[in-house]
């Protein structure tokens, strides 16, 4: 049977007002927030100013409130209020994906030593019901790879730059107005954002918990006119695309780089801010989740379903995490990889001879470790490389692409 919570809320913006839009159209679940804090009190509301505060304490001390749903901006003081609130043993629904990637060890801990429970389905994939899935459907299945599109605003601003010919500081500012974005919006085009969702999902799938520092991360950030005619010429897109990938029975690899695909690809009509997860089991083989991936209302849609399921005292039993010996993370791990820049950047990177020269700059194609690209992260980034793995199993739209460059493959030595 469900029970009736006492709500505390932290959090008003584009993911509160989303909750609160899809709670008063629920026709079957019913909560009550008993109060909601908000940094900029002064601010016009849509809801009787009494509900308002901007002292955390008032929910925090609450004894009445045992339920707090934390959906803020600012990951340090995210990090306070759950950990204050768990603490004081109240169950807590959270969106904050950099808090718990950062902090997963930690707040299994306290979950365990306080008795409570801490969901958040919202931080990963907005609207698509990962999580969960995971942990309850897979709970036995040996998983093979979990991979996919994790970020909205990035998915978003490849959509609009290759579908709609825009520039990306345009499609980037549309993201933003659409509260697609990070305030910081580097996280989602550098693939941070996508790298902290990664994260959790490998607590989820394999049971892992992984030190986000250690997941090699690069993005979208230094795309080029290049990839904007490599699209135009052949059909080939870019996705940004994160991967958890068991290697052997001991260990995993994991990092988010774009990737280069063809339209035989799973994901190449997976546009917008829509985000999908490809899910693959040993014996189920694969499947595909596809939903919206930011946005108010379908972040909001899975924070309300956290609620409800507290309202039955749902807790992920982590049982793959108790279970499971700790597969290792592996860097060692050589994709094929697409360089793509200024003919005298890539040249500080790589002899001249693997340089192939286009109309709109140079590309090199190579294949690389995840720990080379760890270790030359920094001159990468300082030279505006945009890097890219190239779908491995290519279909002949990628071979035949792949043929001009025979000469300059280089492997790794
Ligand atoms: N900035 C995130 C995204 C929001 O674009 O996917 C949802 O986590």
């Amino acid at each position: 049977m469900s029970k009736q919570l006492t709500i505390g809320l932290f959090g008003f913006g584009c993911v509160g007002q989303g909750l609160y839009d899809v709670l008063t159209n629920s026709v079957q679940f019913k909560a009550d927030f008993k109060k909601i804090c908000i940094k900029h009190p002064e601010k016009k509301r849509t809801l009787p100013g009494d509900l308002f505060t901007a002292n955390k304490w008032e929910l925090l001390n609450d004894e009445e409130i045992d339920t707090i749903v934390e959906l803020i901006d600012d990951s340090n003081e995210a990090y306070e209020i759950i950990v204050t609130a768990l603490r004081r043993k109240k169950n807590v629904v959270t969106a904050n994906k950099k808090v718990l990637a950062e902090h997963l060890e930690e707040l299994l801990l306290l979950q365990k030593e306080n008795n409570v429970s801490l969901i958040y389905e919202a931080a990963v994939c907005g609207g698509i019901p990962i999580i969960r899935t995971l942990e309850e459907y897979y709970d036995n299945e040996s998983l093979q790879s979990v991979s996919g599109i994790f970020n909205g605003s990035s998915n978003f601003i490849l959509s609009k730059i290759f579908r709609e010919n825009l520039s990306y500081d345009d499609a980037l500012k549309q993201a933003q107005e659409l509260g697609f974005a990070e305030t910081d919006p580097t996280l989602d085009v550098e693939g941070f954002d996508p790298k902290f969702k990664l994260t959790i999902l490998a607590l989820h799938a394999f049971g892992v918990v992984l030190n986000p520092e250690q997941v090699f991360n690069s993005g979208i950030n230094h795309i080029s006119d290049t990839e904007k005619k490599l699209y135009k010429d052949t059909g080939i897109a870019i996705k940004l695309n994160p991967v958890l990938k068991k290697v052997n029975d001991t260990e995993l690899t994991a990092f988010v780089l774009p990737q280069l695909i063809d339209p035989s690809h799973k994901l190449y009509e997976v546009n917008n801010e829509y985000n999908a997860v490809i899910v693959e089991g040993v014996f189920s083989n694969e499947q595909l989740f596809i939903g919206k991936g930011a946005g108010g209302h379908p972040t909001g849609s899975a924070v309300l379903s956290d609620i409800s399921a507290l309202s039955y005292d749902y807790k992920y039993s982590y049982k793959k995490y108790s279970s499971s010996t700790q597969l290792r993370h592996n860097n060692q791990i050589e994709i094929p990889l697409y360089f793509s820049g200024d003919t005298e950047s890539l040249a500080d990177i790589f002899e001249e001879k693997q340089i192939t020269e286009t109309e709109t700059g140079g590309i090199v194609l190579a294949k690389k470790t995840i720990d080379w690209l760890i270790v030359l992260k920094d001159r990468l980034s300082k030279n505006k490389l945009f890097v890219a793995q190239i779908h491995e199993d290519a279909s002949s739209g990628i071979k035949k692409w792949k043929k001009q460059f025979e000469n300059a493959v280089i492997t790794a030595s």
